[in-house]
């Protein structure tokens, strides 16, 4: 059967950036900071659908505290990775009503920061109590907006990386259990 999927798996062209290793002791010592800074605060954690889905249920499980999730999708007028013209829309909104809630979003990478821009804006419309920032990467080199991000769990060259939450332009590899770069 000709599958260039499994092709690309067989020939092992995905190399390894973060290994899951790695990640999990990363993503419980960002847990342990969140555990600490909401100390009895009710806090909701608001993932960005779909990369940010594997990290936010590593990441909840690592803390202990009772606290909510909810889910919003969002996408580019354009291809969103290459270069995002800067305008993104919401395609699926949050149920949680947020006013007076402790919110952290929770993003899988943050690389020109027009999307975690856009949402920003959004959700601080919506008078939450407090709204911060957690990612799993940070393309820094790539940023052209400036956003503030409060906890980060690596950062990460400018290279194009798949895995662990992260598709490529065919909504591949969101299954790999690691952060990796397609060998080009
Ligand atoms: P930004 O608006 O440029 O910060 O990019 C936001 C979105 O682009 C992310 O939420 C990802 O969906 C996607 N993206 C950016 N860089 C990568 C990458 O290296 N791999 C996979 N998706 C990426
Ligand atoms: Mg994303």
């Amino acid at each position: 059967m000709n599958n260039p999927l499994l092709d690309t798996v067989t020939n092992n062209n995905i190399d390894t950036l973060i290994d899951p290793r790695t990640l999990q002791t990363r993503i419980s010592e960002l847990a342990k900071e969140i555990t600490i800074d909401y100390h009895n605060k009710e806090l909701l954690l608001v993932c960005i659908l779909r990369g940010g889905v594997v990290f936010l249920t590593d990441l909840m499980r690592q803390i202990p505290t009772p606290h909510l999730i909810d889910f919003m999708a969002v996408s580019s007028y354009t291809d969103g990775r290459t270069k995002s013209e800067g305008r993104v829309r919401i395609t699926m909104d949050l149920l949680t009503d947020i006013e007076h809630m402790n919110v952290l979003l929770v993003e899988d990478i943050v690389d020109t920061g027009y999307t975690l821009r856009q949402v920003l804006e959004l959700l601080k419309s919506r008078s939450p109590r407090s709204l911060r920032v957690c990612t799993l990467l940070d393309k820094h080199e790539r940023r052209e907006v400036e956003v503030y991000i409060d906890y980060v769990g690596f950062q990460i060259p400018d290279k194009f990386v798949v895995g662990y939450g992260l598709d490529d332009e065919h909504g591949h590899w969101r299954n790999l259990p690691y952060i990796g770069v397609a060998r080009t």
